[in-house]
């Protein structure tokens, strides 16, 4: 079995610098060799070296912010991610900001159009160009990848891959008016904090892969977003928000999940060591690997 690991210094996803240097952090605070340490093969040559393009070349479309660097990004992340997939490897993508996510999924429904995503996250990520507050791209993966909202020429390449029923959110506590509204005319399916509490996330795991994989035949993509945590276990993130997930129910999705036998690729996103302070970030850090860990099987013994 073999890990790669795609890290992904990239940030033009959102306002905020210093998300560029989670993948960084990530792989300084020992992930690979912990990853060798569960019996994985881990590839890893490096980060990717992203193009740069002017902020002056590269002005807003409507309101949608940096769109050439994000899709040119996501694009070659997309074809990394794809490669790894198609030679049955499991690619580990390191963010980063969310928006990376339109090249990860898209790169793994290229090669197996009926994998279902598992998007773990206080946000739903799903505001189209019509419906976004704040013109950032890495609160709007989930609509490119579904196909919603208008087309913007720049992201031709991203396919509407993605059908609503192989989607299923858990942890959502901070989801934008017009995002609701997405999720309830598309039927999305989402376990928000409201049913984490209320059924344990046990259950909630369970429900959530009953809706997506029933016959748990299918191939698993899971992108977590590391603000998905609760800020006292994850305070270095760009958009906290509290009530999230312990400690715990963080590590145990990635551990169910694992469970199925069906993983074929885990995004770790938006871990960004510039904000906050030194035991802050260095917990965030670890935490983020811990996560990883478990998602490859940590604590199965
Ligand atoms: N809903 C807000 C927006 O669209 C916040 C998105 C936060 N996304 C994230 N990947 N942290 O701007
Ligand atoms: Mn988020
Ligand atoms: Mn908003
Ligand atoms: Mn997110």
């Amino acid at each position: 079995k073999t890990a790669a690991i795609v890290g992904c210094p990239f940030s033009g996803g959102q306002p905020k610098p210093g998300v560029d240097q989670g993948p960084i952090n990530l792989v300084e605070a020992g992930l690979i060799s912990q990853l060798s340490e569960l019996g994985w093969q881990v590839k890893f040559d490096g980060h990717h070296q992203f193009e740069e393009i002017k902020a002056s070349d590269d002005p807003p479309i409507g309101v949608l912010k940096n769109p050439r660097l994000v899709s040119r990004v996501t694009q070659s992340v997309a074809e990394v991610v794809s490669s790894h997939v198609k030679r049955g490897e499991l690619p580990v993508t390191l963010g980063g900001d969310h928006s990376l996510a339109m090249g990860t999924i898209s790169g793994t429904l290229s090669q197996y159009p009926d994998a279902c995503v598992i998007w773990v996250d206080a946000h739903a990520d799903i505001n189209t160009p019509e419906t976004t507050d704040s013109g950032n791209i890495h609160g709007m993966p989930v609509s490119f990848l579904l196909g919603l909202g208008s087309k913007i020429p720049e992201f031709s390449w991203v396919k509407p891959l993605l059908k609503p029923g192989q989607l299923v959110y858990i942890g959502l506590r901070d989801v934008d008016a017009g995002e609701k509204r997405i999720l309830r005319e598309n039927g999305i399916k989402s376990f928000s904090m409201h049913e984490v509490d209320k059924y344990g996330i046990g259950k909630v795991v369970e429900m959530a892969l009953d809706h997506v994989n029933p016959q748990r035949d299918r191939p698993i993509h899971l992108s977590f977003d590391v603000d998905a945590l609760d800020p006292s276990v994850a305070p270095s993130t760009g958009t906290p928000v509290r009530g999230g997930l312990t400690f715990r129910e963080g590590h145990y999705i990635c551990e169910a999940i694992y469970e199925t036998g069906l993983l074929i690729a885990l995004d770790l996103m938006e871990v960004n060591p510039s904000l906050a302070d030194d035991v802050s970030v260095q917990q965030t850090v670890a935490v983020g690997c811990s996560l990883v860990r478990s998602a490859l099987g940590e604590v199965l013994l």
